[in-house]
C-alpha cells in the first residue's frame, strides 16, 4: 500500500489506475479506525478494484471548544489496518495540504447544515462539506462509501454530490455495533468503564423505540417521548437531542409511518455520542446496525 502526503501524488497515482480502467473507491476517515471504518473500506473492496482511504483529523469541523487537540491520532496503526484490508493507497496529508494558508474557500448546504448536529455544533457540517469536496476533487472516486452512523453526514454529503454535480457515486453502509449494541465512534476511546456502561443507554432507547414501531406506534411526540424516558433513567448522561425526522430532508417527522430517521445524540461526561435508527416505513424498524 503506498501512503501520499501530497494532492499531486495522490491524483497522479489515482490517475494512473483509472488510465487502466480500475474502478476507484473512496473511503474518508479521521483516523482511529475501528470496525465502523473496515466495513466501509470492505464494501469498496468488493465494488472497486483500487480503494483509496484518507485519515485527516479535519480541524474546520471542529468547534473551538471541542475535542480536535485531544482526538485520538494513530497513524501507524491505522496505515497497518487499511493495509491489510487491501486498501491500495492512504493519503493522509499534513494541515497545510488540505488548508494552505489563505485558504477562504468553503462549502455549505444551506438547510440542511444547520439540523440535527448542525444544530448543537455551529460550522461543523460546513467542516465536513468543504474537506469532503477537497477531498473529492483530489481523489475523483468513482464511488465514495460513508456510514450510516453519521446520519445527517450522508444526507448531507448527498446533496452536496447532487447539487454540485460531484461525478461521484455515494454507497451509504450500515452501522456497525460493538456486541452489546454500543455504535462504534473513536470517541468511545474516551470513555472510563462506567461511562463505557452509561453510553450504552442511547442503543437502549433506539431499541424501546423499535419496539414501540414494531407494536404499531407511529407518533412521533410518543415515540420521542419514550426514548427521552429511557435515556432520563441514566442521570449521568445529558441529552442533546433526539428527533424524528425525514432522512434526506432532516426537517422534523410527525407520523412515521412512511420511515423515518430517528437521531439522538447526548454527552456521557465530556464525550458526545450519536445513534439512529432508519425507521422504513409501516410497523417495521430497520434492524438496529
Ligand atoms: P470518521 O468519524 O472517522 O468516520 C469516517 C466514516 O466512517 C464516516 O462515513 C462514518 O459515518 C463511518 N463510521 C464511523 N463509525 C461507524 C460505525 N460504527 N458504523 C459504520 N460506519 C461508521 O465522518 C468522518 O470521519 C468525517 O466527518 C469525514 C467524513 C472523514 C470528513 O472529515
Amino acid at each position: 500500500m503506498k501512503i501520499c502526503e501530497s494532492s499531486e501524488q495522490l491524483r497522479a497515482a489515482v490517475r494512473a489506475a483509472k488510465s487502466q480502467g480500475q474502478r476507484v473507491g473512496f473511503v474518508p476517515t479521521m483516523g482511529a479506525l475501528h470496525e465502523g471504518h473496515l466495513s466501509l473500506v470492505r464494501a469498496a473492496r468488493q465494488q472497486c478494484p483500487f480503494v483509496v482511504a484518507s485519515v485527516f483529523v479535519n480541524p474546520a469541523q471542529f468547534g473551538p471548544n471541542e475535542d480536535f487537540a485531544k482526538y485520538p491520532r494513530n497513524l501507524e496503526r491505522d496505515r497497518q489496518m487499511l493495509e491489510s484490508e487491501g486498501v491500495s493507497l492512504l493519503f493522509a496529508p499534513p494541515v497545510e495540504e488540505m488548508y494552505p494558508a489563505g485558504a477562504n474557500t468553503f462549502v455549505t448546504v444551506e438547510g440542511l447544515s444547520d439540523k440535527l448536529c448542525g444544530r448543537s455544533r455551529p460550522g461543523h457540517f460546513r467542516g465536513v462539506t468543504t474537506v469532503v469536496s477537497k477531498l473529492f476533487h483530489i481523489v475523483e472516486p468513482d464511488l465514495a462509501f460513508f456510514g450510516q452512523k453519521d446520519a445527517a453526514q450522508a444526507a448531507i454529503i448527498r446533496r452536496m454530490v447532487r447539487d454540485l454535480k460531484f461525478p461521484t457515486e455515494i454507497v451509504v453502509c450500515p452501522i456497525v455495533r460493538e456486541a452489546d449494541g454500543l455504535a462504534m465512534s473513536s470517541r468511545n476511546a474516551y470513555l472510563d468503564p462506567a461511562q463505557r456502561k452509561q453510553a450504552l443507554v442511547l442503543f437502549r432507547a433506539l431499541a424501546r423505540l423499535q419496539t414501540l414501531v414494531d407494536q404499531g406506534e407511529a407518533d412521533s411526540r410518543n415515540l420521542i417521548a419514550a426514548a427521552k424516558s429511557v435515556l432520563a433513567d441514566e442521570r449521568e448522561v445529558r441529552l442533546d437531542y433526539v428527533e424524528v425526522v425525514n432522512p434526506e430532508s432532516l426537517e422534523p417527522v410527525a407520523d412515521v409511518s412512511k420511515g423515518a430517521l430517528v437521531a439522538v445524540a447526548a454527552f456521557v461526561g465530556n464525550t458526545r455520542l450519536i445513534d439512529n435508527l432508519l425507521l422504513t416505513g409501516v410497523g417495521k424498524a430497520k434492524k438496529l446496525g
